[in-house]
């Protein structure tokens, strides 16, 4: 078995908010602790509700932010921030919106050699020309649109024009967070086809954020499933569709109506709100709002122990 690309144990982010002069800062927990593996070629697709720290834990995984505890390889190096300048171009991130992360006074062409300038200033233009092409026909668009602004593309185009950039440096791995939350639904197959045809192709690993699980039965591998911070279940994503153990993941399998066309599956709706990260109770996040929790849910936080399928749950289903 190769190694994974990506490693992360343990994995957390605390901010601090609304400190003054006369009061101590509150502690958010956006991610408590998360870990997971990816290997080449794979998906590791992250689902949860707005708020549940998806983006954070992207974050920390790009390099952008540093963790608060726990660790994390890309290809075996330990992730430190002295080692960031050297292993960022093995990770890039393609955001939900494309308009807010193309620089809009670039042209194409400037925008995909960029990343070639800075990373490898001794490539000659010519090259750099090429190479910026070369992707541009990889990702679906053509030769003409090397010299044209972003707002004289419709949405899909853009965010075909963000892959592309994501590629210029052969990255291994690709965080996408929501990269198709924005676009119309006949786009969005598209872009989920293009993304998987260049999995293939560059044998890359993607860590795939969504909150739409039909969008993530049609590209995961393997699906950890968030709540306030934690992964309260991981396995396959046959094993997760078909037979969830938390009962949060039911809840939310529940909730989405194609995820299985063929199961019959009683909605559930979930009761009160998802409690602040400011103000995270005792023992399971979710037993506020599970109808099985009992008073050991309260107290005693589940862990996610063991391999393969599981869930931090001390009532999974089975
Ligand atoms: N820089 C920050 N300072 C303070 N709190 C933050 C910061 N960034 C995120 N948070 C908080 O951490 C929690 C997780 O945020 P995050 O953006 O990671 O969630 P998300 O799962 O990506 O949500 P969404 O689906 O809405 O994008 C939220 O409660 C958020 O308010
Ligand atoms: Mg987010």
């Amino acid at each position: 078995m190769n190694a994974p690309v990506i490693t992360a144990t343990g994995l957390g982010r605390d901010y601090e908010v609304g400190g003054t002069m006369f009061a101590k800062p509150k502690i958010v927990r956006a991610v408590a602790e998360a870990s997971f593996t990816i290997a080449a070629g794979k998906t590791l697709a992250i689902v949860g509700e707005s708020g549940c720290g998806k983006s954070t834990l992207a974050r920390m995984v790009t390099m952008i932010e540093e963790p608060t505890r726990g660790s994390l390889t890309i290809g075996g190096t330990d992730v430190v921030p002295e080692r960031w300048s050297d292993l960022r171009t093995d990770v890039q991130i393609v955001f939900q919106d494309p308009y807010g992360s193309l620089n809009l006074r670039q042209r194409v062409g400037a925008i995909l050699e960029e990343p070639l300038k800075i990373n490898r200033p001794e490539m000659p233009a010519e090259e750099r020309k090429e190479k910026a092409l070369e992707m541009i026909r990889f990702v679906g668009l053509r030769e003409e649109h090397y010299d044209r602004y972003p707002h004289m593309f419709s949405g899909g185009q853009r965010q075909r024009i963000a892959v592309a950039r994501a590629i210029m440096l052969e990255p291994k791995l690709l965080v996408l967070d929501e990269p198709v939350s924005a676009l119309d639904l006949s786009i969005q197959s598209q872009i989920l086809n293009l993304l998987m045809d260049l999995q293939e192709r560059l044998n890359l690993a993607y860590l795939f954020i969504s909150h739409d699980l039909s969008v993530v039965r049609h590209v995961a591998d393997d699906v950890a499933v968030m709540y306030l911070g934690r992964v309260v279940e991981t396995g396959t994503k046959e094993e997760v569709f078909a037979a969830p153990k938390h009962p949060y993941s039911v809840a939310l399998l529940s909730a989405t109506p194609n995820a299985d066309p063929k199961a019959e599956r009683h909605r559930i709706r979930l009761g009160g709100e998802i409690p602040s990260p400011l103000n995270i109770p005792d023992g399971c996040p979710f037993a506020p709002r599970c109808w099985k929790a009992k008073d050991i849910c309260r107290s005693d936080l589940p862990d996610l122990a063991g391999n393969g399928h599981r869930a931090a749950c001390h009532f999974p289903e089975n």
